[in-house]
């Protein structure tokens, strides 16, 4: 059997070299394919075998090629051949490579596998300071209410620290001796580190219509001397609430509200008068020791008395609406003001301030 060469080249349909002996050729490709698949050692060697094998150079593909020019009478005998070499080829191919596959996958295992027992690389994490973390949870409390947090300057007008807020330029807190000044001297023009967040009361009120809902937490400064409850540089949370129709049962809903999330459900608050002079009348206010249930002589929270002083209080000043532009007549207001390092040594039986600016670890990483 073979191909009628010189009828090929005058019909010009290929130039490739003939096959001498199709079915003799299938055979060996038959044959030689097991020993060539099993050689081959990784799946893209196996797809490159495959294409020698079956692809159009192959000898499968010279055939089929060809079938056109054969003998009518070889063709169904040639074809079967070429089916067969076909199927048995892909056999060999299909089993070869899910074998590699397998081994693929074993490797991988071998080489990807983690031993969960070894000691694990730590690095120690850090976490925020016990202040932050309480003026996050106080202002968090607030802002659930609809409270918005406002800031203002550290270093601020006299204007705003004390006149806005109804003090008197003949009030103590204004001396030298209590008050750090940058700019001392001229009374319109005088700059000072902020002795309480509450300057930031008449800025947000100048710059905002009414109603009014703020926290303000922030920095202040005194010229204490560091003892175990004073630190010159400490921290305030100040609250202000301005609207239509505010009176004092809502002051003291709202800090019973802050007290009951801050240091318990069964907190309760009283209030003691006292004089600030930006709120009238003002109050002083206790929450309940939440350590002694009430009078446990020697409580290291409240020393037997079942209270804790909190925060001072009251009702805004007319006078402090008036100096930012309010109407008295309209509006009315509370406002509050608290210290935060005594909120967290209150909260967690600490016994000096000094705790939060030593920076000793073990304080620190307790919280
Ligand atoms: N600013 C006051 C202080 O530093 C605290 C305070 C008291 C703030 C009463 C207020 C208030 O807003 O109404 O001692």
């Amino acid at each position: 059997m073979s191909f009628p060469n010189e009828q090929v080249e005058t019909q010009g349909r290929s130039n490739l070299p003939p096959v001498v002996d199709p079915i003799s050729a299938l055979d060996r490709a038959i044959s030689e394919t097991p020993a060539a698949v099993a050689a081959v050692d990784s799946l893209e060697g196996l797809a490159m075998l495959e294409s020698t094998l079956l692809g159009k150079e192959s000898a499968l593909g010279e055939v089929r090629r060809r079938m056109g020019q054969l003998d009518p009478v070889d063709r169904p005998k040639i074809g079967a051949k070429l089916n067969e070499a076909a199927e048995v080829i892909n056999a060999l191919l299909t089993a070869r490579r899910a074998e590699l596959e397998a081994e693929d996958e074993g490797r991988r295992v071998r080489e990807e596998s983690i031993d969960v027992t070894l000691q694990a690389i730590t690095f120690p994490s850090g976490s925020l300071h016990l202040i932050q973390q309480t003026i996050d949870e106080v202002v968090d409390i607030f802002v659930a209410l609809g409270y918005r947090v406002a800031s203002g300057p550290e270093a601020e007008l006299a204007w705003y620290n004390f006149d806005a807020l109804n003090t008197p330029s003949t009030h103590p807190s204004r001396l030298e001796s209590d008050t750090m000044y940058l700019d001392w001297g001229d009374p319109d023009d005088e700059v000072l580190l902020r002795t309480h967040t509450s300057p930031v009361q008449a800025r947000w009120m100048e710059q905002h219509e009414p109603p009014v809902y703020i926290v303000v937490p922030g920095r202040s400064y005194r010229t204490d001397t560091i003892d175990a409850t004073h630190l010159p540089v400490f921290h305030q949370i100040e609250g202000l609430a301005v609207d239509t129709d505010i009176n004092f049962g809502d002051l003291r809903g709202t800090l019973l509200h802050f007290a009951r999330e801050f240091f318990g459900p069964q907190s309760t608050v009283r209030m003691r008068p006292h004089f600030f002079p930006f709120t009238e009348p003002s109050a002083e206010l206790d929450v309940s020791c939440f350590a002694c249930d009430g009078g446990e002589p020697g409580c290291r929270v409240c020393g037997g008395s079942g209270w804790v002083e909190l925060l001072g209080c009251g009702m805004v000043d007319p006078n402090v609406l008036e100096a930012v532009g309010y109407d008295p007549a309209q509006l009315t207001g509370f406002a509050f003001g608290m210290g935060v390092e005594r909120l967290a040594m209150v909260r967690h039986g600490i016994e000096t301030v000094r705790h939060f600016i030593d920076n000793d670890i073990r304080f620190l990483e307790q919280f």
